[in-house]
C-alpha cells in the first residue's frame, strides 16, 4: 500500500501545486501518493496559475496536468500526512478534524525545516514571479528533509 501525503493551500493554485511537484519528485512512485488541495472553492478543476507553473518549468518540473481540488474531511481518511502552507490553512484544515489522530495528521510544510517555529509559506497569489521562485526555495528546502524522512521511515 502507497504512502499517501497531500499538500494544502487557500487555492490549490499556487503554493500547493508547487509542493505536490517538488515533493513527487524526489519520491518514488510505486511507494508514494501525493496530491494537493485548497481549503477554498474559487479554483476547483483549475490548472496551476501560469505563475507557479513557470517557476515549475524552470526547475524541470511539470505540474500542468494537475487540477484544483477542494480540501474535504474525507481527505483525513485517505491520507496519511496533510501539510499545510501557512497557520490559516492550519486552522482551517484542523477546524474540519473530528478526531485527536486526524488532527495530528495535520503539519506546516516548513516546520520541516524548523522544527517548532511555525513559519508560514508566504502566499505569491498577489505578488510578482519573483514571489514564486522564493516559494519554490522554500518548499525544495523543506522537501528535501521531508523526503529523507518519508523514505527511511516507509521502507
Ligand atoms: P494559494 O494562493 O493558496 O497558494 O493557491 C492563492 C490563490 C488564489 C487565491 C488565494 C490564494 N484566491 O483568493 O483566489
Amino acid at each position: 500500500m502507497s504512502v499517501k501525503i497531500l499538500m494544502v493551500c487557500l487555492g490549490n493554485i499556487c503554493r500547493s501545486p508547487l509542493a505536490e511537484g517538488i515533493l513527487a519528485s524526489k519520491l518514488p512512485k510505486d511507494k508514494f501518493i501525493v496530491d494537493s488541495a485548497g481549503t477554498g472553492h474559487w479554483h476547483i478543476g483549475k490548472q496551476p496559475d501560469e505563475r507557479s507553473i513557470t517557476t515549475a518549468k524552470k526547475n524541470g518540473i511539470d505540474i500542468t496536468n494537475q487540477r484544483g481540488q477542494l480540501f474535504t474531511p474525507k481527505h483525513f481518511d485517505t491520507f496519511d500526512y496533510i501539510f499545510v502552507m501557512d497557520g490559516s490553512n492550519y486552522d482551517d484544515v484542523t477546524s474540519l478534524a473530528k478526531t485527536e489522530t486526524h488532527k495530528s495528521k495535520v503539519q506546516l510544510i516548513l516546520n520541516e525545516l524548523f522544527p517548532g517555529d511555525n513559519v508560514d509559506v508566504p502566499d505569491p497569489f498577489y505578488g510578482l514571479q519573483n514571489g514564486f521562485d522564493m516559494v519554490y526555495e522554500m518548499l525544495d528546502e523543506a522537501t528535501d528533509l521531508l523526503a529523507k524522512k518519508l523514505i527511511e521511515k516507509h521502507s
